[in-house]
C-alpha cells in the first residue's frame, strides 16, 4: 500500500491551500487540526479525509482466489476508486478486510477479535461486511460504504493517541439513517482494549439505532446516543431525554464529544443544513464522572464485543481534544458539500415490478429444478416443466414487488399464496405470510445483482449482502461465500447462487 503523508504534513499543505483564499476545500481532518484539536484516527471507505491524503482508504479481499487489493481515492482528498473494486470484485464475492486510519497513526480498523461476546465466525472472530452492500455517489462519483450485518465488528485495540481516562476527545460519523435495530451496540468511537466490560465510563463511543434498553430520545427512533459502558446516554440522565431527536434523514453526521464533566450529542441530515445540539452539559454520575476511557476504537460493536446491531458507515474520525461547536459546524458543511446520494443497489437484468418470473438453477446437477416453496412453507429447488401440476407450477412462480424494507430492490410474493413472501430466518428460505414488521420486512428483501459465474443473474439478501440466495441440497438458504454453516460451503457456490431468470409458470 502507499503509506499515508504524515499528518501534520497533510494539514500544513491543507491550510496552506485554505489560507490562499479558500478555493481548496478542507477534509474534515484539515478543519478538525485548524480548530486545533486533530484527528487521532480518521476512517472513511468512501473518500479522503484530508486534502492531501492520497494513500489506501481500505482494502477488499475476494472469494475467488482469496487475494486482497487497497482502494485509495481517484486523487488526493478525493472520493474513492470505487472502480478499482468494481474490476477487482468482478464476477465474485468482496469483503472488507482493513478500513485503514488516514491520521498517519496506524489506527486501522479489521474483524474484531472475540471479547466478552463471541463473533459468529468459528475463532469466536465477527463477520466482516461486504464491499457491495452500501453503494452510494458523492460530488457524483460511486463509493461504498461499510453495510454491517449483526455479527460484524471491527476494532483496534491497540490504537495510537485515543483518549484515555478522563481526557478530551471528539468523534464524529456518517451513517445510514434508514439502516439499524433495537440490538447492541452500533457505535463508533473509544472502547475498552480488552472488548470486554470493565466497568461504567470505560467507553465513549456514537451510538446509532432504537435500542430502548438504556437511554432513547423522543419519538420512536432511531437516536444518536452515546455508549459510555452499561449504558446508552441520550442526555444528562439515564433513561428518556426529550432533546434527543429522532431522525429521519438518509445520511446522518452524528458527532460526539467529551472531556471532564461535560459532553455532548450532536447531529444533522449530512446532506443538507447544520448540526443541532441534542445535549450539552455536565457528566451523568454513577461512575462517568470521572471517565476512565481507555482508548481502542471499535466499530459496529459494543465494547464487550456485543455484537447484535446492524448499521452502515461512510466516514468518521476521532480526535484529540474537545472540538467547538464552530470546528464541528465547519466539519459538517464539508460534509454537506460531499454530496452523498443514494444509488442503485442492484445490476444485471432488471426484474420489473408487477412480473411474473421463475428462477431456475444453472449448478449441472440441476438445471432443470426452480426456486418452488412446498406445502410446508420451506423454500426448495423442484424439478418443473409445462407438464407439472398446476398447483406446482403456482408454488414456482413468483411475483416481483417493490423491496418491502428497500424499495431499491425487490421482494418475491407467492403467486398461489398471495400476501405471503420469500424471508430468510435463521438463513434459511421459507414462505411466510408479511407481518408488516421491519424485521419481516427487511428479511424479505433482496437485491438482484450481475452473476457471479457469467450465468443468469444472484440475488443478494439486503440485510446481509455477505448473503446470496442458494440451494444447498435442493434446500434454499441466504450463504455466503465459505462461511459458517454448512449450506455455505465454497464449493459449487457460484453457481449454487446463479439462477436463471424466466417467465412464470402461471
Ligand atoms: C418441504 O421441504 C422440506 C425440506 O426439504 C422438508 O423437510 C419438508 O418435509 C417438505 N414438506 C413437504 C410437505 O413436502
Amino acid at each position: 500500500m502507499l503509506s499515508p503523508p504524515s499528518p501534520r504534513r497533510a494539514c500544513v499543505i491543507a491550510l496552506g491551500l485554505v489560507a490562499i483564499g479558500s478555493l481548496v476545500a478542507a477534509g474534515p481532518c484539515d478543519i478538525y487540526y485548524s480548530g486545533g484539536t486533530p484527528c487521532v484516527a480518521a476512517h472513511s471507505t468512501t473518500r479522503s479525509l484530508y486534502n492531501a491524503y492520497a494513500g489506501a482508504l481500505y482494502q477488499v479481499k475476494r472469494g475467488s482466489d482469496g487475494k486482497t487489493q487497497d482502494i485509495g481515492p481517484l486523487s488526493a482528498g478525493g472520493v474513492a476508486d470505487a472502480a478499482a473494486q468494481d474490476s477487482f470484485c468482478a464476477s465474485t464475492t468482496c469483503l472488507i478486510t482493513t478500513i485503514y486510519d488516514q491520521s498517519g497513526r496506524g489506527n486501522h480498523l479489521r474483524q474484531a477479535p472475540p471479547g466478552g461476546f463471541k463473533g459468529p465466525e468459528s475463532n469466536g472472530y465477527d463477520n466482516l461486511a461486504s464491499a457491495t452492500g452500501a453503494p452510494v455517489t458523492l460530488n457524483g462519483k460511486k463509493a461504498y460504504g461499510v453495510f454491517m450485518s449483526p455479527g460484524t465488528g471491527y476494532s483496534n485495540n491497540a490504537a495510537n493517541g485515543i483518549a484515555t481516562g478522563d481526557a478530551a476527545e471528539g468523534m464524529y460519523a456518517v451513517l445510514d439513517g434508514t439502516h439499524y435495530n433495537g440490538a447492541c451496540c452500533f457505535d463508533y468511537g473509544n472502547a475498552e482494549v480488552s472488548s470486554r466490560d470493565t466497568g461504567n465510563g470505560h467507553m465513549e463511543a456514537i451510538y446509532f439505532g432504537d435500542c430502548t434498553a438504556w437511554g432513547s430520545g423522543s419519538g420512536s427512533g432511531p437516536w444518536i446516543m452515546v455508549d459510555l459502558e452499561n449504558g446508552l446516554f441520550s442526555g444528562f440522565s439515564a433513561g428518556k431525554n426529550t432533546g434527543d431527536l429522532s431522525i429521519s434523514y438518509r445520511f446522518v453526521t452524528a458527532a460526539v464529544k467529551g472531556r471532564p464533566n461535560q459532553w455532548a450529542i450532536r447531529g444533522a441530515n449530512a446532506a443538507s443544513g447544520s448540526l443541532s445540539t441534542y445535549y450539552s452539559g455536565v457528566r451523568p454520575s454513577g461512575g462517568y464522572n470521572p471517565m476512565s476511557k481507555e482508548g481502542a476504537i471499535i466499530l459496529g460493536i459494543g465494547g464487550d464485543n456485543s455484537n447484535g446491531a446492524q448499521g452502515t458507515f461512510y466516514e468518521g474520525a476521532m480526535t484529540a481534544g474537545y472540538p467547538s461547536d464552530a470546528t464541528e459546524n465547519a466539519v459538517q458543511a464539508d460534509i454537506v458539500a460531499a454530496q452523498y446520494t443514494t444509488t442503485s443497489l442492484t445490476s444485471g437484468p432488471t426484474l420489473p415490478i408487477g412480473s411474473a418470473i421463475s428462477l431456475r438453477a444453472t449448478t449441472a446437477c440441476c438445471t432443470t429444478r426452480y426456486l418452488t416453496h412446498n406445502s410446508s412453507n420451506t423454500i426448495v429447488i423442484e424439478v418443473v416443466s409445462s407438464s407439472s401440476s398446476s398447483t406446482l407450477k403456482g408454488q414456482a412462480t413468483w411475483v416481483v414487488r417493490a423491496g418491502l424494507g428497500n424499495s431499491g430492490c425487490v421482494s418475491f410474493e407467492s403467486k398461489d399464496v398471495p400476501g405471503s413472501y420469500v424471508r430468510h430466518y435463521n438463513f434459511a428460505l421459507v414462505l411466510a405470510a408479511n407481518d408488516g414488521s421491519k424485521q419481516f420486512r427487511e428479511d424479505a428483501t433482496f437485491c438482484p445483482q450481475a452473476g457471479l459465474s457469467g450465468q443468469g443473474s444472484v440475488v443478494r439478501s439486503w440485510n446481509y449482502p455477505t448473503r446470496f440466495l442458494r440451494h444447498y441440497n435442493n434446500i434454499g438458504y441466504v450463504a455466503s461465500e465459505g462461511g459458517v454453516h454448512v449450506f455455505d460451503a465454497a464449493g459449487t457456490y457460484n453457481d449454487d447462487v446463479s439462477w436463471v431468470v424466466g417467465p412464470g409458470f402461471v
